[in-house]
């Protein structure tokens, strides 16, 4: 992302010795485009549709909805304003806060948190990103058109079932992710995602605009946005807090670290709050896009992870032009994908160079090969190790497999145990004063965030947590 790399560029406010070598955001366009491109990603096009489906709909969405609005935005808000105030990446901005005011340095864990959670996620995101890789190659072939959903759903369990095709795209995923991590993230990031996002919300578009034209359109505005509470369940809470923070990229010091670049004069509020709604429209726009094609061909909503891949190319292949509009959107989807992927890499690789002096280069190389033997493991749960449940003693965890547990403990404990934290520190620790300065708010607005961050954020996380737990 182009950052103005001028020496003299400076972040009036932020702690010392913060700015002399680091470039701000050009521009507060910048910065959204690269939070949007952290945050738009398979969280809103896979991950939402199906998480959505497994659980009921339309008492699902408004509660993620409300997670997002109360949790989500104010904590998104401190995380960027932890990172500008700190000026360095997540822990030791953690830490330059916590050494100059005198606070405790336990609160350098949240940044810990961080790394681990992005390094999990990335493991099986990764696998997932491969998926969509290899449905760029299944509809530019052609083989889409005019199939039958019993048709589609078997070109996708035989992709499943194929360890070693799973195996090379996840490679190759990886591959892209580890070459713009170790080149340094803040080259060429703005230009591709300033053109690139634009380009995936109007092809959700054509195909919501398809997916009215199968009648059941309604049928899917219905299931969204009627809430039907008899089928809420107290996991389907955590899940959509924990999906919240997931979607929003919180919790694991992304917005942080991006936040350090952001100048002093740019308002952290609005900036947050513009990104979470490009992140909520686009999910809400997939759920559009998907519902009215499951309706309209029979299939489960609740069909779980593979839900997309069983729905769109069933769309694809009926739609005039489908072949191109289908490349090109799982094309998108990567661009998606890979956006959100080197921001999940690069709070490890920024850790290991501060941490332990690697250079960039040999840091991605160790964080990325190791994040790729772990996908391994994700990849042989969906074939050979699909029985393999190894917590599977525990009734909460009861017949997930090894990737059903990666993506359930990053998304639905580390996530909002990580913002829970960033909540409390910033709601609790920092300094209010610098605070009021960071955020420049009306004082009524600054009140509203205050006690959203002191006591609402964490009660709820924590309430549901609690909840879950007993
Ligand atoms: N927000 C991304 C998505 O929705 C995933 C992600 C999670 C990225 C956490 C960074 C940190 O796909």
């Amino acid at each position: 992302m182009s950052v103005t790399s001028s020496g003299s560029a400076t972040q009036s406010g932020a702690l010392e010795g913060s700015n002399a070598k680091r470039g701000l955001w050009s521009s507060r366009l910048a910065f959204v485009l690269a939070a949007t491109g952290s945050a738009v990603g398979l969280g809103n096009i896979w991950k939402f549709p199906y998480v959505t489906g497994e659980n009921g709909g339309g008492a699902f969405v408004l509660v993620y909805l409300l997670c997002i609005a109360i949790v989500g935005i104010p904590i998104m808000m401190a995380e960027v304003m932890i990172g500008r105030r700190g000026g360095h990446s997540p822990v030791n901005s953690l830490r330059l806060i916590t050494e100059r005011d005198g606070l405790k340095p336990a609160w350098k864990l949240v940044g810990a948190i961080g790394v681990l959670a992005g390094f999990l996620i990335l493991s099986f995101y990764s696998v997932i990103g491969g998926w969509a890789i290899s449905y760029v190659g299944t509809t530019a072939s052609g083989q889409l058109a005019g199939q039958s959903a019993d048709a589609v759903g078997a070109i996708f369990s035989g992709l499943l079932s194929n360890p070693t095709t799973l195996l090379a795209w996840h490679t190759l995923f990886m591959g892209l992710v580890m070459l713009v991590v170790a080149r340094g993230v803040r080259s060429g990031l703005e230009r591709a995602v300033s053109i690139l996002m634009p380009a995936l919300f109007l092809l959700l578009l054509i195909v919501v605009g398809y997916a009215m034209t199968t009648g059941h359109f309604g049928q899917a505005v219905a299931f969204l946005f009627q809430p039907d509470f008899t089928k809420l369940t107290t996991s389907g809470v955590l899940v959509a807090l924990g999906h919240a923070f997931f979607t929003l990229s919180l919790g694991m010091a992304v917005m942080m670290a991006y936040g350090s670049y952001l100048p002093k004069n740019i308002s952290i509020a609005k900036t947050s709050i513009t990104v979470s709604v490009i992140d909520t429209g686009v999910a809400l726009l997939a759920g559009l896009a998907i519902f009215p094609i499951v309706f309209a061909n029979g299939l489960e909503p609740s069909a779980g992870p593979g839900l997309i891949f069983q729905t769109l190319p069933l769309a694809f292949g009926q739609m005039p032009m489908g072949t191109l509009f289908g490349t090109l959107f799982f094309v998108l989807l990567i661009f998606a994908a890979w956006t959100s992927g080197i921001s999940l890499l690069e709070p490890i690789v920024e850790w290991l160079e501060e941490q332990k002096g690697m250079n960039r280069a040999v840091s991605t190389l160790a964080a990325g090969i190791v994040c790729w033997t772990l996908g391994i493991a994700s990849i042989l749960s969906l074939n050979l190790w699909a029985d393999f449940a190894p917590l599977g003693f525990i009734p909460m965890l009861e017949g997930k497999t090894i990737f059903d547990l990666l993506d359930f403990f990053t998304a639905n404990i580390l996530l909002p145990l990580g913002g829970l934290l960033v909540a409390l520190f910033a709601g609790w620790v920092m300094s209010r004063q610098a605070m009021e300065n960071e955020l420049s708010l009306s004082p009524a607005m600054f009140n509203l965030w205050f006690v959203t961050i002191r006591f609402i954020a964490p009660i709820a996380v924590a309430v549901v947590f609690i909840y879950n737990l007993l």
